[in-house]
């Protein structure tokens, strides 16, 4: 019984853990990811904070280098965050590869 409260806690206190990064895991995560969200939009179910949020993102495409990497780098150095900043050039080069 004793081992199961245990297992039961380590699950929850990991979950937790789990669910305290999403809300800045797309914004402060993986460049490429982000980069291409806004490139490309998205029609995936996003949860932050217990919340599904379902509405479609259109592709942002038409914006330049400069402004993807402005609005990113602002993003990921607000609100508390502290991330590296995004180039133009590391816009540039995904943009290369997203079809
Ligand atoms: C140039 C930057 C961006 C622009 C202009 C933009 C624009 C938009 C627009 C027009 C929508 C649709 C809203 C609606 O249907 O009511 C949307 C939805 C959404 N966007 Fe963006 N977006 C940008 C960047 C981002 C970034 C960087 C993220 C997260 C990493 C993000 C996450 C979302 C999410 C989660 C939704 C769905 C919201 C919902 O279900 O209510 N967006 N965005």
């Amino acid at each position: 019984m004793k081992k199961i409260i245990i297992s039961l806690s380590f699950i929850t206190a990991f979950n937790l853990f789990l669910f305290a990064q999403q809300p800045s895991f797309y914004v402060t995560g993986d460049k490429k990811k982000l980069i291409q969200w806004v490139l490309k939009g998205s029609v995936e179910n996003v949860p932050i904070d217990g919340k599904y949020y379902s509405n479609n993102m259109p592709a942002q495409n038409y914006l330049k280098d400069e402004e993807i990497a402005g609005i990113l780098t602002y993003i990921r150095n607000s609100f508390g965050n502290k991330a590296s900043a995004i180039t133009p050039t590391e816009v540039k080069n995904i943009r290369a590869v997203t079809k």
